[in-house]
């Protein structure tokens, strides 16, 4: 495995041809590092599912280079389906609709539906662009972590996580810090309405805007799997634990404005709620470089992007 710090379009060629071999490319995106293989092939995406430490039956998300690419992997598209692609694609959202026969159930997780994404960063596009130069039609990437780990928001963490189950061929592109840190908002797209089943930085506010959004709780939409959204994820070595007060030895993440109690390891103090997504993860990853037994997080409030966090920190605090 190499690590490739200076990712210039022959690097990005070569990338995507490792792709095409049936290699494992990790690569940035706006919301954290993809672990990227060949959507088409069982063997390539194989090894997504044994490097990642995952069960077989977890979907995962088909990346595509544009709009036009949406026939290829799913048939019965609604319009409003349509309508959330124009308006946030590239972008933190991933949509979840009737899978096309290219759509194997070794991606869907023997689901009938796919989910897909344009993500907005321009070395992901460049690669997934080179990629259907090449004959390819989609690149399959979880977040590049162990299964129920933290997902990572830089190249060292992918690193971190993953060099001991990656091949020589294999490749991370460094495509330095993720500008949003937290993982896109997955949208069921198989009712009359879209709802949302995992939150991002695509909110229910901008949603609404352009289409009818169903806010009905997650209990009535069981009918699909997305097992991120559900289960505890996302958690670091750490038992993480919120809204509480930190004592001395113990970490804090919480915005600039809250002071640090004597003795307390100061892990992050975002200025905003976007710094607090994007620096959320690269947190909780140094509260275990730190060798920290407990790490607090105060919540951020409110609506948009802090029910994402909300959300993430909540599944963070339930354990592996
Ligand atoms: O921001 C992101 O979405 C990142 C970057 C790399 O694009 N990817 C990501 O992938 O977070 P992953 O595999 O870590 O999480 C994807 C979630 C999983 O919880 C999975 O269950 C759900 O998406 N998912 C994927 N395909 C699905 C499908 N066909 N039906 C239901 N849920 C699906
Ligand atoms: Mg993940």
């Amino acid at each position: 495995m190499e690590i490739m710090i200076n990712v210039t379009e022959d690097v990005v060629k070569k990338a995507a041809k490792a792709l095409k071999d049936g290699n494992l490319v990790a690569f940035p995106t706006e919301t954290v590092y993809g672990l990227g293989a060949d959507a088409t092939s069982r063997n390539a995406v194989g090894r997504v599912y044994s490097v990642k430490g995952r069960p077989s039956d977890h979907p995962l998300i088909v990346h595509i280079a544009s709009i036009n690419r949406l026939d290829d992997w799913a048939v019965n598209i609604p319009d409003y389906a349509f309508t959330l692609a124009r308006e946030f694609w590239p972008g933190p959202m991933t949509l979840i609709l009737k899978r096309s026969d290219l759509a194997k159930d070794f991606i869907t997780g023997g689901q009938n539906h796919v989910g897909l994404r344009i993500p907005n960063q321009p070395i992901a596009l460049a690669l997934l662009n080179e990629f259907e130069k090449l004959g390819g039609s989609g690149v399959a990437a979880p977040s590049a972590n162990r299964f129920g780990a933290v997902s990572p928001t830089t190249a060292n963490a992918v690193k971190d996580e993953l060099e001991n189950f990656l091949k020589l061929e294999d490749l991370i592109l460094d495509g330095g810090q993720c500008l949003i840190g937290i993982e896109s908002t997955i949208i069921n797209c198989n009712e009359i309405t879209p709802s949302v089943l995992r939150s991002g930085a695509i909110t229910n506010e901008m949603i609404s805007k352009i289409c009818d959004l169903d806010n009905s709780t997650n209990s009535d939409k069981a009918k699909i799997r997305a097992p991120g959204a559900l289960e505890s994820h996302y958690s670091p070595n750490a038992k993480v634990v919120l809204d509480s007060v930190a004592k001395n030895g113990e970490g804090l993440i919480a915005m600039a404005d809250i002071p640090t109690p004597s003795g307390v390891i100061r892990l992050a103090s975002p200025n905003s709620i976007k710094e607090f997504a994007r620096d959320f993860y690269a947190a909780l990853r140094l509260g275990d470089t730190k060798k920290l037994e407990k790490v607090v997080v105060l919540l951020p409030k409110g609506d948009g992007l802090a029910v994402a966090i909300r959300d993430r920190a909540t599944k963070a605090s339930s354990g592996k």
